[in-house]
């Protein structure tokens, strides 16, 4: 089996200010002690964007100290609340495509892992163009037979929660025209923006996402205006990956609760 673990919606701002009460650059802290302590096994551990919260520099600054303590390697993608430009700068290492966008691929064990770009500036709700599209057609045709695993910001589909289904991936028709020639090797498909632990399909592939690391988004099938926030516990996820299938475990790392034998 290979372990990965899946972040997201660190939400970052500037060392020592908090965010709706809480530190964002301690609960990631936390999360990274978690993952130290219990999965130092695991390849790599993926963010699914909205990395900082207002996308200022000294965000991905505090972003990247913080992540220098994570012992094993770490993937970045960037959400509606990221700014592209200043992400590219701080993690200069982390590759882009034509136009600038932050997508890219690599392998871990026998899985293919497509990295996607879904931020579009000034809105926040999420955009996938022709020209990334186009990049993940080639992308997936490269690949050949290999499973592969696919990473976005932004779900390309409504979940029932009204605020969030507003601020979805828009038009989703190039994303979905770019894999379905693929879908039998499409393992999963992982995303984050929603803050709240979720897994079901979309077009036949399985789907998760997991609480952010900082604040969440409540339960709430009815309202559909203001998004309705909560601090319900943060969670990682830890994804076993066999030849047959995967495992998707969401793990509440601040949890302090006994533990003791059943
Ligand atoms: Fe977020």
């Amino acid at each position: 089996m290979f372990k990965h673990i899946h972040l997201t919606d660190t939400h970052l701002v500037e060392a020592g200010r908090a965010l709706y009460g809480i530190d964002p650059a301690w609960r990631l802290r936390q999360a990274i002690d978690s993952i130290n302590r219990e999965h130092p096994d695991a390849g790599f551990a993926i963010i699914t964007g909205d990395l900082a919260h207002w996308g200022e520099p000294a965000a991905y600054q505090a972003l990247r100290e913080e992540l220098a303590a994570l012992t094993i390697p770490v993937r970045l993608l960037i959400g509606n609340h990221d700014d592209r430009s200043h992400f590219v700068n701080a993690f200069p290492e982390v590759p882009t495509i034509e136009g600038g966008y932050v997508q890219y691929a690599f392998n871990d064990g026998a899985m293919r892992h497509v990295v996607l770009d879904s931020n579009e500036p000034g809105v926040s709700w999420g955009v996938f163009c022709e020209t990334r599209a186009r990049w993940l057609a080639d992308e997936l045709a490269a690949s050949g037979s290999q499973p592969v695993n696919l990473y976005i910001h932004h779900p390309p589909f409504p979940v029932g929660i009204g605020a969030m289904d507003r601020i979805s991936l828009r038009e989703p028709g190039p994303l979905r025209e770019a894999i379905t020639p693929h879908l039998r090797r499409i393992r999963h498909l992982f995303f984050g923006h929603l803050h709240r632990p979720m897994a079901g399909s979309w077009l036949g592939v399985p789907f998760s996402t997991v609480r952010g690391t900082n604040h969440q988004v409540a339960l709430s099938l009815t309202q559909t205006e203001r998004v309705p926030g909560s601090l319900e516990p943060p969670q990682y996820a830890v994804v076993l990956a066999g030849l047959e299938g995967s495992v998707v475990h969401l793990h509440d790392f601040a949890d302090a609760s006994p533990r003791f034998p059943l």
